[in-house]
């Protein structure tokens, strides 16, 4: 029985070697040279040339797109926070300007916060790549152009509210000109002149309260301190509505990282407070906390918990405000929404903490008077740091 034979390309090679050997070095030129020079998509025989690279950069280096955010940041709210977080999402690296005082000053009146503060609140935000300091209000050419050139950024971003310059005009109107424009959704429910108003209210109740204690004679203690005004967020109006959505956005990103030098010698650590009208202090104690361990956990304590510890007054932002805000920051992994005041043998076990780690100022109120010692629990566990 005959069969096909198929025995030609032996016998090529065998009696034609020069010309077979023209025809696959052709074919290996041809190869290299449609992928590479020609950007024709012929596969290149990858598997022949796994560690040569240099044949794959034109598919492999995707430019990462770099934006750029600026504000006032005064009071840092989470209002702030959601815009940055917005920001990011818009691009792969965040760069944020802080505007510096003297361009508040000149647009919208004195910032209450320093740039330093106002500089380290929001280099704590998880979101936030890089800063600059000292950033002008309005997007002038000559800033729009160091952005693009030495920021190398690609688009300018602002929330959805209208930025006036004194003379009515948009200070965003240059970057919106040339196309290079973004806008991200404001947050209602909150604002620097919302907090100032009521840091205002809250010291305008206190005063009255004193005035009515001294008139009645009555002691300014833990009980007569849960008057009526005390119910809610003590007695302050806040218009956020926490929507389980918006936890978890707060919650994604840049968690778990580790402190560069620094030596974790705990799996989880564990600090807990008040966390009202987050400032710079909590960025710093935060940031120290998490050097000790590998994971952060974070107590807020409960509405009614910051009332009975410093006043009917407090807190000024509500638990689900003060959670937000601790949860943007870079260092924390995880937040106890509503933290008891005492750190208990069974919430050591429960959240598996190694570590109870607390600030060398600790709350020194005298409505506290009588109050148990908040870490006995982890004392006796053993895990309280000796710091
Ligand atoms: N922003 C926001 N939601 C808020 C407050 C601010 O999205 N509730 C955004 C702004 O639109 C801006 C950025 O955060 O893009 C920085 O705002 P900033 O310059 O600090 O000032 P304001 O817009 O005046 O905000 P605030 O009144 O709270 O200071």
């Amino acid at each position: 029985m005959e069969f096909e034979s198929s025995n030609w390309i032996k016998d090529g090679v065998y009696f034609y070697p020069h010309l077979f050997g023209g025809i696959m070095i052709t074919c290996a030129l041809l190869s290299f040279s449609t992928s590479y020079f020609g950007k024709i998509s012929v596969p290149t025989m990858p598997y022949l040339f796994p560690d040569l690279r240099v044949f794959h950069k034109n598919k492999s280096a995707k430019k990462r797109v770099r934006v750029y955010m600026d504000g006032c940041f005064d009071l840092m709210h989470y209002g702030h926070a959601n815009a940055l977080r917005q920001a990011k999402a818009l691009g792969d690296e965040l760069v944020v300007g802080v505007v510096s005082d003297e361009e508040i000053i000149s647009n919208k009146g004195p910032p209450v916060l320093s740039m330093q503060e106002r500089l380290a609140l929001v280099s704590g935000l998880k979101w936030v790549d890089e800063v600059i300091p000292n950033a002008p209000y309005e997007i002038t050419e000559d800033f729009m152009n160091r952005l693009f050139k030495e920021h190398k950024i690609d688009y300018i971003i602002h929330g959805d509210d209208p930025c006036l310059l004194p003379d009515g005009t948009d200070a965003y109107a240059l970057a919106k000109k040339v196309g290079r424009y973004k806008q991200i959704k404001r947050t209602e429910g909150v604002s620097s002149t919302d907090i100032v108003g009521r840091i205002l209210s809250c010291m305008k109740d206190a005063k009255s309260d004193k005035l009515f204690s001294e008139s009645s004679g009555e002691v300014d203690n833990l009980n007569n301190t849960q008057s009526s005004k005390s119910q809610v967020n003590g007695g302050h109006i806040s218009h956020f509505l926490p929507t389980s959505r918006r936890i978890v956005q707060f919650s994604n990103g840049k968690t778990g990282i580790r402190i560069i030098g620094a030596w974790a010698k705990f799996p989880s650590c564990y600090i807990d407070g008040a966390f009202d009208l987050f400032h710079a202090g909590h960025v710093e104690i935060l940031k120290s906390a998490k050097q000790l361990g590998d994971f952060l956990l974070v107590g807020i304590y409960a509405d009614h918990t910051v009332s009975e510890l410093r006043g009917s007054h407090f807190p000024l932002m509500n638990l689900h405000e003060r959670s937000l805000s601790v949860l943007a920051c870079r260092y924390v992994d995880e937040v106890i929404i509503g933290a008891p005041w005492e750190v208990t043998k069974d919430m050591i076990t429960t959240f598996n903490i190694s570590l109870v780690v607390r600030g060398t100022i600790s709350e020194k109120n005298p409505l506290m008077n009588g109050k148990s010692d908040p870490y006995v629990g982890s004392k006796e566990y053993g895990n309280f740091p000796n710091a």
